[in-house]
């Protein structure tokens, strides 16, 4: 089976013996549109808590291509290091306004860095951006908001020009979707436009609240943060000296590790979190039966009912259940008592994954592509399977888990993309995992 790296499992087929505690990272989807607004900056920008996965190497990369200067833990020639999770972004006199088409394919996250260039540079040039495999993910909500802020935009040789020669200005814009990645996008373009954007039906994501909190701090003028309206009063850079914006908690990571605690542990203390940002998850958690003990930065999984209940599960943007987490989530469904069903509402590809359960012992059915009915309890079978994304490769380790027998899961650099030492902080916990390949 072809594969980049593979980690091989040995299931304790619901013995639930895994116990310790595990340290949460940095946000990737924080960490990404935070190095994005380096080109927001005058000065310097510095980042902490950043995580040491792959979609920040390549978001690095595509930082250098474009004239910047990126410190990291690893240091530069002639520099000390910076400590671990540590960034320093410094722009260059000559800022490139062309995204690399190979990077920037990569992952979707690329496509928080379009604002800030255009506004920085008047322009930007980029690929169609990448990322995981979930379903259609258009950019028509992007474009229509950069050509209210004054850029027109042209298609040629597989990329987009975008162009707004005498700067980008104030708008008013009504998101068609509750975008992240476009309203934090639109949100850093309008923080070097002249004038007032006012931003509506905006995402309301703690991700995008960090990010607006920091620019503010840096000298921006935005007021509606964590409301569905934000507005900005733009047109000058902002100054990043003495500051350091502190990555939040990686609320999907801290999800996944607090769902693999009510499948397979006990006294399993989940670190480093912010448990406000986890509200929809907890509450349905306990509604199955699962005992958990809520301080503000660590979740305990006590244990659980020897019966779990099932739910009726409904992803929603922030801050309803996160489709990040639907995946993980659908592996604990697998072990409640009765039928579960599961309303995918923000992608259409996100489904696909139960294929994969199915054939591990899970009776479910996928209605459409947006709906699924999960029977349980079901023994899960170890087996050798294909991570297609980052979220449903998550879940195939957990199914492994409380499987019988062993799992190989193929295709894990989708997993490093987002979640940081992933098998070390597993073992940690007694999960018998190693990487291979
Ligand atoms: N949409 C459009 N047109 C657009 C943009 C979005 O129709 O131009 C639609 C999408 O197809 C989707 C909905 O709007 O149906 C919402 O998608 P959104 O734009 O919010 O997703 P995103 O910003 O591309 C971010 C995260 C995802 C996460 C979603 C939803 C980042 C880098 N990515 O994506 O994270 O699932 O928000 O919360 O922040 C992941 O980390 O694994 C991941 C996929």
């Amino acid at each position: 089976m072809a594969s980049s790296g593979k980690f091989v499992i040995k299931g304790s087929a619901n013995s639930r013996n895994l116990t310790g505690e595990v340290k949460v990272s940095g946000a990737k989807n924080d960490a990404l549109p935070a190095f994005a607004s380096a080109l927001l900056f005058k000065d310097e920008l510095n980042l902490s808590n950043v995580p040491a996965i792959s979609d920040i190497d390549a978001m690095a990369k595509l930082l250098s291509g474009l004239g910047a200067t990126v410190e990291s833990e690893g240091g530069e020639s002639g520099r000390p290091a910076l400590p671990a999770g540590r960034w320093k972004v410094v722009l260059g006199k000559k800022i490139s306004s062309t995204l690399d088409p190979e990077i920037a394919k990569r992952f979707r996250g690329s496509i928080t860095l379009l604002g800030p260039v255009l506004a920085r540079t008047h322009e930007v040039v980029f690929p169609h951006p990448g990322g995981c495999v979930i379903g259609e993910r258009p950019i028509d909500i992007f474009l229509k908001g950069f050509e209210a802020l004054g850029a027109t935009v042209t298609e040629h040789d597989n990329r987009y020009h975008l162009k707004a020669p005498e700067g980008l200005h104030g708008a008013e814009f009504f998101f068609k979707y509750q975008s992240v990645t476009a309203t934090e996008t639109l949100m850093m373009a309008a923080v070097l436009a002249k004038g007032k954007t006012v931003l509506k039906n905006a995402a309301m994501e703690p991700e995008v609240i960090a990010l607006g909190e920091f620019l503010i701090q840096a000298g921006a003028k935005i007021t509606g943060l964590g409301s569905n309206t934000i507005e900005i009063v733009g047109g000058e850079l902002l100054s990043g000296q003495n500051l350091v914006r502190e990555i939040i908690p990686d609320r999907i990571e801290a999800g996944s590790f607090v769902i693999l605690g009510a499948l397979a542990g006990k006294n399993v203390a989940v670190k480093n979190l912010n448990a406000n940002h986890l509200q929809s998850l907890t509450n349905t958690l306990t509604e199955m039966g699962v005992q958990l003990e809520i301080k503000p930065d660590q979740i305990t999984i006590l244990g659980r009912a020897e019966k779990l209940k099932p739910v009726n599960l409904r992803t929603h943007e922030y801050p309803g259940f996160p489709t990040d987490l639907q995946a993980p989530m659908a592996v604990l469904l697998t072990q409640a008592s009765g039928r579960s069903t599961i309303f995918e509402t923000i992608f259409e590809g996100r489904l696909g994954y139960l294929e994969t359960l199915k054939m591990m012992g899970a009776q479910a059915w996928i209605h459409d592509p947006h709906q699924a009915t999960v029977e349980g309890p079901t023994p899960l079978s170890g087996q050798e399977v294909v991570s297609p994304d980052l979220r449903a490769g998550l879940a195939y380790i957990l199914a492994g888990i409380v499987a019988n027998g062993q799992t190989i899961v193929h295709n894990v650099h989708y997993v490093e993309r987002g979640y940081e030492k992933i098998e070390e902080k597993l073992a940690g916990l007694g999960v018998q995992i190693v990487k291979e390949g």
